[in-house]
């Protein structure tokens, strides 16, 4: 046990607890703030949506799967600190009862909530900032009007919460260093990033985790340097800010984070998360391999890179040794000709079927280079190389499309569960190839 120190509702409060503890379990359970919904329990619904303001800003996260560490030094609003201190309503709570946007109610909050944060922020994509929000009765057409119709009133004053002054906590570590230390002593331990994985194991296995450490105070885990050859983004950057990071240089990749779970979902999930969890069905693996990235691994003192490829042996098991963590992944500077197709069942929120991710360089009609890779056709993320070799030296043609297109089937022999079946998966792949070939926009002709 330590003790935790945030603000909520505008309040300081310290709290002794273990570091599993969810904030919406505290929530309910200890202050009966009820206002904020248990419904999935596992980040999908959004009825547990809160307000965290950190260094960076407000945003919105799944209190089901936030930790209690993970809000050392920041501040909580839960709804019941969206209401003004006199029970004065939000501009989008009184919208929402305007607009007739609530049924039932118990989706209400978790809206109000997210709808209070893209007013905060200014955001008018309403469809994307709900999209982590699920109604079961209302029908979303109100709630959205509910959200337009509160865009252009001012910002409530008592949502601008200071930062509290917070002492560091021993299972936080503040440095890469001192992280590496740790890890070092303790190689069995549990990293924390945004536990949008390991929440899961909290609340849904009942996992005992300990000993944990939490990532989200790494500081030099987080930023993003963008040079003349590469872009690196630290393990810590949440996939939210990756988003913001990478349109100018990959609008493909961006488009793809936009189809990564939720705003909350993004809010909280790192890269260094999606990478070291190994899942064959991660988003942003395919999109780094095609791309050339290089993963940045560090052990104490320590540090080896490799091809991000090369990290996932098998099904679960990557190259990563007891103590060490992925510290940053690169990206090399190169002309956008990357396109990613996700397949998925619904468009936001989900997981993909098959996510498959193109960059092929096409110099006077003909193939120069090509790097292919796929989520959800193994049991890694996994380059296509057959199709690679099938399309190199190759007229960019619909015949070389056909041939690469058969070799995909032996790059991959893809198995059937809830997703999808292997058939529709192999289908589902080459179709994408032949929309990479006939959507030539990210194709660029280099040379003469
Ligand atoms: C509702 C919901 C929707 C989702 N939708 C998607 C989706 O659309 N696409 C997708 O790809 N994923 C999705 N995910 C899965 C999840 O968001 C990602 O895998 C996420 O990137 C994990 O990152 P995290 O920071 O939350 O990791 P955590 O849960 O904190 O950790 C995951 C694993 O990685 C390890 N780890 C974390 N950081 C490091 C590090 N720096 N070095 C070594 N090990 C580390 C942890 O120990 C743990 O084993 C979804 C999850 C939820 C709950
Ligand atoms: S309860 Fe469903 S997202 Fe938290
Ligand atoms: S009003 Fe009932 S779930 Fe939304």
């Amino acid at each position: 046990m330590s003790e935790i120190a945030f603000l909520l509702n505008g309040a300081p409060v310290r709290v002794q607890a273990d570091p599993t503890r969810t904030l919406l379990d505290w929530l309910r359970e200890d202050r009966r703030l009820t206002g904020t919904k248990e419904g999935c329990n596992e980040g999908d619904c959004g009825a547990c949506t809160v307000m965290v303001t950190d260094a960076d800003g407000p945003k919105t996260l799944n209190a089901c799967i936030l930790l209690l560490p993970q809000l050392h030094g920041k501040a909580v609003r839960t709804v019941e600190g969206i209401t003004g201190p006199e029970g004065q309503l939000h501009p989008v709570q009184e919208a929402m009862i305007a607009h007739h946007g609530s049924q039932c109610g118990f989706c209400t909050p978790g809206f109000v909530v997210s709808m209070a944060v893209a007013h905060k922020l200014g955001r008018q994509d309403f469809d994307d900032q709900l999209a982590g929000n699920l109604c079961r009765c209302t029908g979303y057409a109100p709630i959205i009007r509910a959200a337009e119709a509160a865009s252009d009133a001012p910002v409530p004053e008592w949502l601008d919460d200071p930062l509290p002054e917070v002492a560091p906590l021993p299972f936080r570590p503040e440095t890469a260093d001192e992280l590496a230390d740790w890890y070092l002593a303790h190689p069995d331990a549990t990293l924390i990033a945004g536990a949008t994985d390991v929440g899961l194991w909290v609340t849904k296995e009942l996992r005992n985790l300990a000993p944990v450490a939490f990532l989200n105070g790494v500081r030099d885990l987080r930023g993003v340097a963008v040079t003349e050859d590469a872009i690196r983004i630290g393990a810590c950057v949440t996939i939210s800010e990756l988003g913001r990071v990478i349109a100018p240089h990959f609008g493909g990749f961006a488009e793809l984070i936009r189809r990564y779970g939720s705003v909350q979902v993004r809010n909280a999930a790192t890269i260094g998360g999606n990478i070291a969890n190994g899942s064959p069905i991660g988003d942003s693996p395919p999109a780094l391999i095609a791309l050339g990235a290089v993963l940045h691994l560090r052990r104490g003192t320590e540090r080896r890179s490799l091809p991000l490829e090369e990290f996932f042996l098998d099904y679960r098991k990557q190259d990563r040794q007891p103590g060490e963590f992925v510290e940053a992944v690169t990206i090399p500077r190169q002309p956008d000709r990357l396109a990613c197709y996700k397949l998925s069942k619904r468009f936001d929120q989900d997981i993909s079927a098959v996510c498959g991710c193109f960059n092929v360089t096409v110099v006077d009609g003909v193939v120069t280079a090509a790097r292919i890779a796929f989520g959800g056709m193994a049991g890694i993320p996994k380059r296509a190389a057959a199709t690679e070799r099938a399309l190199i030296g190759q007229p960019w043609s619909e015949a070389t499309i056909s041939a690469a297109q058969a070799a995909l089937e032996l790059d991959f022999t893809p198995m059937s569960d809830m997703r999808a079946s292997a058939a529709y998966r192999t289908e589902a792949a080459k179709g994408m190839l032949m929309r990479y070939f006939l959507q030539p926009r990210p194709v660029l002709e280099v040379g003469a």
